[in-house]
């Protein structure tokens, strides 16, 4: 029987505090529902659809292009409510999965079993024991153990809120009862809201079995209704991720204090220290050695390359026995090849670094092709902008550049060239020959220091 995944993202999320909609809310880097989104996708479902209300553009912008069916909910009466919204969109007979929007950290394997299980109920609820059940829907049983409710924290009496044993925001409902189950939400409970976790109750009500699936990680259904529970689950995540890489043989010298939002891949002996971010797609090649205070996003580093103490790299393409930083900042479209060496304070923008070259301190260098063996001298920049226009700098093989030079673009300065100290680039510099602008030197005799005047009362 084919599969219909329903996500449930229309809620305010009023709890968070905040003027976004809570599903876009980034954990690990990407929002809350892209999460639930990724696990979906694996299912292979023949339709997927997100149920959006509040916020609904917001949510649709960060969601393009993945071919989500969208449903909108225009008043936001509960979760039974949202479900209902689908009811035309659903494909008839189609099995249906309801995860919620709030809840990422659900792993595929886990919705495989429940929609594979071959089982006769016309409701299977995704169960967990978390540590505090505090604010969960409550699975009620009969004696004889079988499911009987779910009973929201809000309208659970004292013996109801000792059940230990809570419903995660997931279910699947078979396609033959889910018009009638569906149909039958009324909003006499404690919040007047339409709540799908009726269903259960209802299902039992005509005479149907309902199934639970024990989550046996209660983490991985944690549900986010504010920033405590965000942070929470960040937590979680990225304990996660740092597990996976020490797996793998990463040395990390606090597991607690580095953050993974993103995919990571690594080689062999990468040593991680304290306080770095890698978001994004990032691989370190084998012996990478990234040190404190690092953020890296969106890059590849090849084996040998150090990268040093309170660096930034963002969208680049770093070679082998690279060296970067401590200080540096290297942005996108930068492209480093092997063994070039970038020291402190030295930033980098859609440039590419030939073999062996060195910026070694105090530079900025954008918009331009360097060749290999070049060396930099301190505070050396590139003018690529006249303030309106972008321009390219051209620094052929062997070059090497005086200290505080300013180098005007657009302009070339062929191999093996030399500029001197202080000079400020116009015109292109001709291969094998020193070229310098600077004013001459001199010496004013009898020159005297200024003297502090008088201060008037
Ligand atoms: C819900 C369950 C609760 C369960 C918990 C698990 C109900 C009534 N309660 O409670 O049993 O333990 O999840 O995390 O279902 N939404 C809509 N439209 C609406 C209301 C909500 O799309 O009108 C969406 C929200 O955006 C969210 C999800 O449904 O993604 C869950 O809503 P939320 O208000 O967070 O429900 P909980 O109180 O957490
Ligand atoms: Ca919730």
């Amino acid at each position: 029987m084919s599969l219909t995944v329903v996500i449930l993202a229309a809620g305010q999320g009023t709890r968070m505090k905040s003027a976004r909609p809570k599903v876009i809310h980034e954990l690990a880097g990407k929002p809350l529902l892209q999460h639930v989104v990724d696990a979906s996708l694996a299912l292979e479902p023949d339709q997927l659809i997100t149920v959006v209300g509040h916020g609904a553009d917001q949510v649709k912008d960060a969601m393009q292009e993945q071919g989500l069916i969208f449903v909108e909910q225009l008043e936001q009466l509960g979760t039974g409510h949202a479900l209902a919204q689908c009811l035309d969109t659903i494909t008839p007979g189609n099995k249906v999965l309801v995860l919620s929007g709030d809840v990422p950290l659900i792993r595929a394997a886990t919705l495989a079993q429940m929609v594979e299980q071959d089982s006769e109920a016309a409701v299977c609820i995704l169960g967990f024991k978390p540590d505090n059940p505090f604010g969960y829907g409550r699975i009620v049983r009969h004696p004889d153990a079988t499911v009987q409710a779910i009973v929201e924290q809000k309208d659970a009496n004292a013996e109801q809120l000792d059940i230990d044993e809570c419903y995660s925001g997931i279910m699947l409902i078979r396609g033959e009862q889910l018009q009638q189950l569906v149909t039958s939400l009324d909003k006499h409970n404690a919040q007047g809201e339409y709540y799908l976790t009726d269903v259960v109750g209802i299902a039992v009500g005509m005479g149907e079995s309902v199934s639970a699936v024990l989550c046996d990680d209660p983490r991985e259904v944690s549900g986010i209704n504010d920033q405590q529970q965000l942070a929470a689950v960040e937590a979680i995540y990225r304990s996660h991720q740092t597990e996976l890489l020490m797996k793998q043989g990463v040395k990390l010298y606090d597991p607690a204090r580095v953050d993974i939002r993103g995919e990571i891949t690594v080689g062999r002996d990468v040593e991680i220290d304290v306080n770095c971010v890698f978001e994004g797609v990032v691989s370190l090649g084998d012996n990478v050695r990234i040190g404190a205070n690092c953020v890296i996003r969106n890059t590849s580093i090849g084996a040998g390359s150090d990268i040093k103490p309170m660096t930034s790299i963002d969208e680049a393409v770093i070679g082998r026995g690279v060296s970067i930083g401590p200080f540096a900042r290297i942005r996108p479209g930068a492209e480093f090849d092997d063994a070039a060496k970038i020291g402190n304070f030295v930033e980098v923008k859609k440039s590419r670094i030939g073999k062996g070259s060195k910026i070694s301190h105090l530079s900025y260098i954008g918009d331009t092709e360097m060749g290999g063996g070049v060396n930099i001298g301190a505070g050396t920049i590139v003018c690529n902008y006249d303030g309106i226009n972008k321009f390219k700098t051209i620094i052929e093989d062997g070059v090497f550049i005086g200290s505080d030079t300013q180098l005007v673009a657009p302009v070339t300065v062929a191999k093996n060239a030399t500029i001197g100290a202080g000079s400020t680039i116009t015109k292109d510099a001709p291969a094998d020959a020193l070229t310098l602008s600077r004013a001459k030197q001199v010496t004013i005799n009898g020159w005297s220091k200024p003297v502090k005047q008088k201060e008037d009362n």
